[in-house]
């Protein structure tokens, strides 16, 4: 029987109470809680137990705790309402489907029309599901399912090649433990492998491990290196782990012990991966490096037999097919005037030509008259203007085709957003910074924008009062203003060719 039919489906209790969808680092801590891997905790962290981790990374009893596991709901829902007397919470996934109860023990406000929730949750409802529901799996069936002494945890980041297996398989061997591989999932993990991806990789190699119970868990990264360490810790011991191999060396409140992987290197003699210093140099082959095997596979190249398991091979050539065929989003940015739009549109003349690409145009003028109608120049208008565009463009990339996109996307964040999107959907994105200067698009002028700008008649033109944030991270900067729109159009077919993402041009 799966975990989820176990679940409370209907309560009386719960009709016509207040519903919350947490954001999704706070779906993420509920889907930990419930599944018991922030053991010892069963709910959201109240005012005190906050301050407490904050400060001293303890609970106010003294326990070692890690991580702040908060909830803020609007202040709206809870207004007026006496705690002893709050109706429970429901608090729902993504798409509105219940997930759990939180028995609400304390309210307090947080900033401006919000406040925080803290309270025990319980398992409620059939929402929260997702692929490979089957590998989601609370801590108690997997410690039920554990018999040795010794549990060695492995948290599978990344696809497991033969030097990972062959450490994780030495570790085990030497402490005679039984493995649990914890899979990071619900965020796009390494060069863009989603997070089924990343599942799938690891349970192509499932049998070259010794019966390893694998575990999906919602865990992410919050950005800062030493909690992000000590949550691990935690989970892993709540699935039972004694041991874990990693790369951190320290280790505080009594987690599993931290083993640090040796490098290990291929014994072309025996087929064998060895510490570095057992094998002679000339007969040693060293693990392939992230960008080697990115490389390999973006041109379609297989990966060797002696480092990647073929199942596992498989799944990623899969998962990360060659460029030439992987989606892309192609996004254009610079001033009105630039002449982003004109060598997007020689761009995609020239591809539906050779009708090697499945193509989108999303220009910067004709999205505002349909996706976007209505939209101003405000920079939240901006915002959602560009939100709206990458999220259209990679779900074109998603499905293996190519989104060419010119708006002026003034804002780095909006654009790294796009990229996110992108990358998220397991495509590539390319940001071409068309750098023509000012001067040039206001001499152009030709929709006349800029002189009514000048004459006040409107404000907030990008460049002449607006803001435009110049790009750090453009894969292509072209100024239209030094050549031909010819030889920038040519500049970005060859630059596509050259990295792959379409026929190289002769
Ligand atoms: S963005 O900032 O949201 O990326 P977008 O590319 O969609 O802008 O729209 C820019 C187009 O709107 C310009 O090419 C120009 O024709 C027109 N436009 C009208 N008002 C403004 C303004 N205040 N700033 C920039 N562009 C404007």
């Amino acid at each position: 029987m799966s975990e989820r039919s176990e679940r409370v489906i209907g309560d009386e209790a719960l009709r016509g109470a207040p519903t919350w969808t947490p954001n999704p680092t706070e779906l993420s801590d509920l889907e930990l809680l419930l599944a018991g891997a922030y053991a010892p905790l069963g709910g959201f962290l109240g005012r005190d137990d906050l301050r407490s981790v904050a400060a001293t990374s303890r609970l106010v009893d003294g326990r070692p705790w890690p991580l702040q596991v908060k909830l803020e709901v609007p202040a709206g829902m809870l207004d007026g309402i006496d705690v002893a007397e709050a109706p429970p919470l429901v608090l729902t996934d993504a798409e509105g489907a219940p997930i759990a109860r939180l028995d609400v023990a304390e309210v307090w406000p947080t900033r401006e029309g919000w406040c925080g929730v803290a309270g025990p949750v319980t398992a409620y409802g059939d929402g929260g599901r997702a692929p490979f529901d089957r590998l989601r799996v609370p801590t108690e069936h997997v410690r039920e399912q554990l018999t040795a002494q010794r549990v060695l945890g492995y948290f599978a980041d990344r696809p497991l090649h033969r030097p990972q297996l062959a450490q994780l398989n030495h570790a085990a061997r030497q402490l005679n433990a039984q493995l649990v591989v914890l899979v990071p999932v619900g965020h796009p993990g390494p060069d863009g492998l989603t997070s089924e991806s990343l599942v799938r990789c690891v349970l192509a190699a499932r049998d070259r491990m010794n019966e390893p119970v694998i575990v999906a868990i919602p865990l992410t990264n919050r950005g800062d290196e030493v909690t992000d360490t000590l949550v691990r810790a935690r989970v892993a011991a709540a699935y039972g782990a004694t041991h874990l191999l990693g790369t951190a060396n320290t280790m505080s409140g009594g987690g599993p012990r931290v083993l640090v992987p040796r490098e290990l290197v291929y014994d072309s003699r025996d087929g064998q991966w060895r510490d570095r210093d057992e094998v002679p140099e000339r007969f040693e082959r060293i693990a392939l490096t992230d960008e080697e095997i990115a490389g390999l596979l973006d041109d379609g190249l297989p990966l060797p037999e002696w480092h990647t398991p073929p199942a596992v091979a498989r799944e990623l050539s899969k998962a990360r097919p060659p460029r030439r065929q992987r989606g892309v989003v192609l996004f254009f940015t610079g001033f009105s005037g630039s002449g982003k739009s004109t060598v997007a549109r020689g761009v995609a003349d020239a591809l539906l030509e050779t009708g090697e690409r499945s193509l989108t145009v999303l220009d910067g003028d004709v999205v505002r008259r349909e996706l976007s109608a209505g939209l101003g120049f405000s920079k939240a208008d901006r915002d959602l203007n560009i939100r709206r565009i990458g999220w259209v463009a990679a779900e074109t990339a998603r499905h293996g085709g190519m989104a060419i996109c010119c708006p002026i996307a003034p804002y780095a964040s909006a654009r790294a957003n796009a990229r996110a999107m992108a990358t998220a959907a397991g495509a590539d994105f390319v940001l071409v910074h068309v750098s023509t200067p000012i001067e040039v698009c206001e001499q152009r002028d030709r929709k006349g924008l800029y002189a009514r700008a000048r004459a006040g008649q409107i404000t907030g033109m990008t460049g002449i009062d607006d803001p435009y944030e110049v790009p750090t991270d453009a894969e292509l900067v072209l100024d239209t203003s030094e050549g031909s729109i010819d030889d920038a159009v040519d500049t970005v077919l060859v630059f596509l060719g050259e990295e792959g993402w379409i026929n190289p041009r002769s």
